[in-house]
């Protein structure tokens, strides 16, 4: 099936879960902006423990923060935001239709690899094990050819890029001849920039009202933050500020879902260091930060870092933690080195000095930061992307049933355990509810009583609980249960006492968590 198809399977199984909806649905909804129902903020609040856990109780060296939305208006200004948060936007003048021009082009190079993916994908069939990938890229001529084209295109974009020139990116895209998706014409508009931020006006206007700003990264709070946590924490350089929370963007394109929103919540840390030292830590949170990725076993094939051809106004260096979604490669996690542009410039704007004094050198300065920024609403569509799956499963009469399935990290999955009486009489629906009102207080538990036993299956498969109970007439002789695992499938008969133990050994964080302490 085509990946395409599979996307938006994968987003009609997200409503019909209850995992995520648009948001304002009944009046037709709000473009870019989402719900998360019962199950999607279970799987959102699990998703953020792991990130908060990982970052705060396994490093004594960072600490939480939870800042306002709200902020004074010239932490914008100072930041750099009021005048540089922009995209550059362009319109087709046939459908009407609004397009980042940065979008365009990265689209247009993702057509280039994607031909090259094309051929691999039939050498490798072709000669099986015996395959050289690498001896193919330097010697197929088609390869070599779609290669020169990405070089070419990303040299000029590049340069494009850092120049701000917004007419040859425009040039770009006639060149390329690049046509807008709906409309199929290379009717282009000229390029210009287009501030991302949402205002609003804080006081009531007999006060004097004043424009506030809707915070576009959660980073700008631990910046003006920085020396009330150093000093109340007696924080000693390295140490970070972990925090997660809204950020708000007024996004020009609007699609693939809970991808690119205007509100979505972020999950930073900002790590301050030693001037001179940064290069060090930046290696540090790139190595940590995939191996936290990757600690989901979502396969290592389907990650890679994308180093940033423009650096953004206040980094020396830059990368990315790309997921390969349904979609293609994309965009989960930025790690950065930050330099001192914020708290110096914090410092200038407010005129307070914002430094450290570092008793080793017995000297003050200006700390440099790394900073480790990962979209929550990203993460969430990682995980799900990567654990949805359509299972054939070959029936007796050799036809073949599919089992929809959401192969969630256990630790991560909304529900643990769901406890099924066979039949709703013999005692066996008390026998199911006294299981759960003892093991409610370990992990989210649900019962199910309705339709057959095999419907309650492929009903949890599709939320993605892995395990379920099944209490029966046995249960009511020897206080046994069947404990069904949602992968394998695979049956087994225990004690209603050992429920507990073998169920927590497989969903608690802590067992994640020790294999994460590296
Ligand atoms: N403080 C740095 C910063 O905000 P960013 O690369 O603009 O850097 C960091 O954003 C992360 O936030 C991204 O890697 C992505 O996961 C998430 N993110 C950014 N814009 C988003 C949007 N419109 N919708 C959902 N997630 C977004």
């Amino acid at each position: 099936m085509a990946q395409e198809d599979i996307f938006k399977k994968l987003i009609s199984h997200c409503k019909e879960y209850g995992y995520v909806f648009q948001s304002s649905e009944v009046y037709d909804g709000l473009a870019a902006v989402y719900d998360y129902g019962q199950y999607g903020v279970e799987l959102k609040n699990n998703i953020k423990k792991y990130w908060w856990d990982s970052m705060v109780l396994l490093h004594e060296n960072v600490v939480g923060l939870d800042s306002a939305i709200f902020m004074h208006p010239t932490v914008w200004k100072a930041s750099g935001h009021v005048d540089a948060f922009s995209d550059p936007l362009i319109d087709n003048k046939d459908s009407k239709k609004r397009y980042r021009a940065d979008v365009l082009i990265e689209d247009q190079r993702a057509k280039f690899e994607a031909k090259i993916d094309k051929e691999i994908g039939k050498a490798r069939k072709r000669f099986g094990d015996s395959f050289d990938e690498q001896q193919f890229r330097e010697t197929n001529q088609r390869v070599l050819a779609n290669q020169v084209k990405i070089n070419e295109l990303t040299e000029r974009f590049t340069k494009a890029l850092n120049d701000d020139d917004l007419v040859e990116i425009k040039q770009i895209i006639i060149d390329y001849e690049i046509s807008c998706p709906v409309s199929g014409t290379r009717n282009w508009t000229d390029v210009r920039q287009f501030n991302l931020m949402f205002s609003t006006e804080i006081g009531s206007t007999a006060e004097g009202a004043s424009t506030i700003y809707l915070r576009p990264e959660t980073a700008q709070g631990i910046f003006v933050n920085y020396l009330n946590v150093q000093k109340t924490g007696r924080m000693r350089l390295p140490f970070g500020i972990a925090q997660t929370g809204k950020a708000f963007r007024n996004e020009i394109v609007a699609r693939q879902f809970i991808f690119r929103m205007r509100e979505f919540e972020q999950m930073e840390m900002q790590f301050f260091v030693r001037p001179g030292e940064e290069m060090k830590w930046f290696e540090f949170w790139k190595d940590l930060r995939m191996k936290w990725h990757q600690s989901l076993n979502f396969g290592a094939e389907n990650y890679k870092f994308h180093n940033h051809e423009k650096l953004a106004h206040y980094a020396n260096a830059a990368t990315d933690i790309e997921f390969r979604f349904p979609f293609g490669f994309r965009e989960v996690e930025g790690i950065h080195s930050r330099t001192d542009f914020d708290l110096k410039q914090h410092e200038k704007f407010s005129g307070r000095k914002i430094q450290y004094f570092d008793p080793e050198l017995n000297e003050s300065y200006t700390p440099y930061v790394i900073e480790t920024s990962i979209g929550l609403d990203r993460m969430f569509l990682q995980v799900i992307s990567a654990s949805f799956d359509e299972e054939e499963i070959p029936k007796e009469n050799g036809t073949k049933d599919i089992r929809t399935v959401l192969r969630l990290p256990a630790f991560l999955a909304p529900v643990k355990m769901a406890v099924f009486p066979l039949v709703k009489k013999d005692g066996l629906p008390d026998i199911a509810r006294s299981i759960i009102n003892e093991l409610k207080f370990d992990f989210y538990c649900q019962y199910d009583e309705k339709d057959s036993i095999g419907k309650r299956y492929r009903r949890h498969d599709a939320i993605g609980t892995p395990f379920c109970v099944t209490v029966d007439h046995q249960t009511t002789e020897d206080q046994t249960v069947t404990i069904r695992e949602r992968d394998s499938m695979k049956q087994e008969r225990v004690k209603i006492e050992e429920l507990r133990s073998i169920i927590r050994e497989k969903v608690n964080f802590k067992n994640k968590l020790k294999d994460l302490d590296f």
